[in-house]
């Protein structure tokens, strides 16, 4: 390249950049062929449940009327988005019963960080499955895919077109446990806060990553408010001044805002070392924050108590949570983790994870780009500008 007059180089990236920005079909919308996903529980869809157990009922009691991988009373976010692209909700990658990938994979599993934790499943609650890992397991998705479909036709109904891959929403929601693991190992705010950068280089390196796989088009969440969830702050207390008037924990919220500050700078890097993607970041935070914060105006009760849990203030309980079971002196298991009256009137489901109608509560304010950058709305984010 280094031989080539710098006026080439301008009209060679106009002209790719003119293919980046009139990606759009005759509808006028970009027509996502599929989803690829990759993110911790906010957009679990089935991993951790395919390897490490089920979640157990009454999760996906309000939609599927059984378990269904989510840890949720129904959907995620990223279900409403494949919905509203006209795509089939996305298959766990992990999950090898009955899975259909044609349109997309979910590599999210609860409990991911972007930063390989040192420390194990049933040690922490953190997954093996962090950033890097759902990267690789993409990398041979797209190759294998491409290959079995190939030599078996059996394949080729259950598998993506080899164009749909840089044609595809790639979309990110991951971050919150690294911060919350951080704190968890009895790290100040401070030290959380200095690790951001290192998190974040990570996370930089998984998007080059897909994006070297043929990945364009990346709809990335920020992090949620989570000093307003009952597993934070029932693990680390706080003092009064530390609380805020909706019952929110200040530091961790502070922490939350400090990574999206940085995550939106390292989109806006993004844009400038890989000019033939478009990246639209969107503003999760401030979306559930609001919910919380003006519960009963949106149609919500006791905004930071559980629907699904054992007791306590927020009732929520680390031993028993959603779905768990307790043996009974004659030997009869009983729930105790059961489910409130009404979860369409809640916000958070388990203590951890927010219920479908506050997932889609959240849906319906980011779709139309009101909380993104740049402002496009879901359908267009295949353009630099609505
Ligand atoms: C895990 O250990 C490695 C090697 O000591 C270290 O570089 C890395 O930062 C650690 N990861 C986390 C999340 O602490
Ligand atoms: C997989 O799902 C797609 C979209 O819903 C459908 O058209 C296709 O027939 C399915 N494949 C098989 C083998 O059922
Ligand atoms: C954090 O501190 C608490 C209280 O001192 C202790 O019980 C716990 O083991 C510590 N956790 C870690 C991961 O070091
Ligand atoms: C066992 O005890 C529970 C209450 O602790 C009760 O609801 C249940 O009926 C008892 N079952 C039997 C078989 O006695």
């Amino acid at each position: 390249m280094a031989c080539l007059g710098g006026g080439f180089i301008i009209i060679l990236l106009n002209a790719l950049l003119a293919v980046a920005a009139t990606a759009t079909t005759a509808s006028g919308t970009c027509g996502f062929p599929a989803v690829f996903n990759f993110g911790d529980s906010n957009s679990d869809t089935g991993g951790l449940s395919a390897a490490f157990g089920q979640a157990p009922p009454p999760n996906g009691e309000s939609f599927w009327g059984r378990p269904m991988g989510r840890y949720c009373d129904g959907r995620v976010v990223v279900d409403f988005i494949a919905h509203k692209l006209g795509l089939p909700y996305l298959h766990a990658y992990l999950d090898s019963v009955g899975s259909n990938f044609s349109h997309g994979a979910n590599f999210a599993t609860a409990g991911s960080t972007i930063r390989p934790q040192n420390t194990t499943l049933s040690q922490s609650g953190f997954s093996p499955i962090s950033l890097d890992v759902q990267s690789w397991e993409f990398a041979q998705f797209v190759t294998r895919s491409q290959f079995a479909a190939k030599v078996n036709g059996v394949f080729n109904g259950l598998l993506p077109k080899e164009e749909y891959f840089s044609q595809a929403l790639y979309t990110f929601d991951i971050g919150q446990n690294d911060l919350t693991a951080g704190y968890f190992s009895n790290m100040t705010t401070e030290e959380v806060k200095a690790s951001i950068p290192d998190i974040l280089n990570q996370f930089t390196a998984v998007i080059q990553s897909v994006y070297g796989q043929g990945g364009r088009y990346f709809w990335i969440h920020n992090t949620g408010p989570f000093g307003c969830l009952p597993y934070v702050l029932e693990r680390v207390p706080l003092k009064a001044p530390d609380v805020d008037r909706h019952g929110c924990g200040t530091p961790f919220n502070g922490v939350a805002q400090l990574f999206n500050e940085k995550l939106k700078e390292t989109v806006a890097q993004l844009r400038r070392d890989l000019p033939l993607a478009v990246f639209t970041y969107v503003d999760v935070y401030s979306v559930k924050y609001n919910l919380i914060a003006h519960a009963r105006k949106h149609g919500f009760e006791r905004p930071l108590v559980a629907c699904c849990g054992h007791g306590g203030k927020y009732n929520y309980n680390t031993k028993y949570g959603c779905g768990s079971m307790k043996t009974t002196a004659n030997g009869t298991a009983v729930l105790v983790g059961g489910s409130c009256e009404d979860p369409r009137k809640r916000i958070i489901w388990d203590g951890v994870h927010y219920t479908q109608a506050a997932n889609k509560y959240v849906f319906e304010q980011i779709v139309g780009g009101k909380f993104s950058d740049s402002s496009v709305p879901l359908k267009l984010a295949c353009q630099t500008k609505p």
